[in-house]
């Protein structure tokens, strides 16, 4: 059975301090035995120095692919590693459409994230767009099939689900939905790999997803958890989440 993650990506949302707080607060509030991985991403600011201890990993939100030199504004495995993330977000719609990154740089990123040890976190999903003009498959197997491109295992490698038209909008994809994609990003996975590593790998559902929708969510089958933005950066909102899926 895979294992459950909840992530919160906090996206550019909390100083240092506040981070450290509510993150906190978070361990404080989740006091009973969970059977869970929680994954806090904050932005890399607040990284450094945290005092965090399983079943709370720290992640990133993005990376970048070269070891060091002379990349103004960038950051490398080994900081991240200095701060002990487990997890980096690769992919995220808003790094595609805002930050413009294609499929093979994130694809450059995912190869060197696996090579340091570190999880990534691969992002796919269509715009409304795409949906509307019938595409999101082929957008989601595209997305797959390059980000994915000369990794030679799946066991370190997470996928997450995120339709863009549902992220920040207070929209989900319907339970219909959300089951067919997942069902057709596992067929695409044993296709590239094998059928028991992708029946191992952990899909992530995203967008929009909140302490009152996510009992339903968690239910879909083929959802092994959840890449929450911004009801992760309320502590009561988030400490439910993680207790719905906890109680999966
Ligand atoms: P949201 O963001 O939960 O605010 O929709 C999800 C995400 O961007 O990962």
């Amino acid at each position: 059975m895979v294992k459950s993650i909840v992530a919160g990506n906090w996206k550019m949302n909390k100083t240092p301090k506040n981070g450290k707080l509510f993150i906190s607060d978070v361990l404080a509030d989740i006091n009973e035995i969970i059977n869970i991985d929680i994954i806090f991403f904050p932005p890399f600011t607040g990284l450094y120095n945290l005092d965090i201890y399983p079943p709370f990993y720290l992640g990133a939100q993005n990376c970048y692919f070269k070891d060091n030199g002379a990349y103004t504004g960038e950051i490398s495995l080994s900081m991240l590693l200095e701060c002990n993330v487990n997890y980096v977000i690769i992919g995220h719609s808003e790094r595609r459409q805002i930050f413009n990154e294609k499929n093979d740089l994130i694809n450059k990123k995912v190869l060197k994230v696996i090579e340091s040890g570190i999880k990534p976190i691969l992002c796919v999903g269509e715009t409304i767009d795409e949906m509307n003009a019938g595409k999101a498959y082929d957008i989601i197997k595209e997305q797959l099939i390059s980000g994915l491109n000369g990794t030679k295992s799946l066991s370190n490698i997470i996928i997450a689900y995120e339709p863009v038209w549902a992220i920040g909008t207070g929209l989900t994809a319907s339970s219909e939905q959300i089951n067919d994609i997942h069902k057709f990003i596992r067929k695409i996975l044993s296709q590239l790999f094998d059928e028991k590593e992708s029946k191992n790998t952990p899909i992530l559902y995203g967008g929009s997803v909140n302490s009152s929708n996510a009992n339903e969510l968690i239910s879909i089958d083929g959802v092994n958890g959840f890449l929450i933005g911004g009801a992760s950066l309320d502590i009561v909102k988030f400490s439910e989440i993680i207790r719905v899926v906890n109680s999966q």
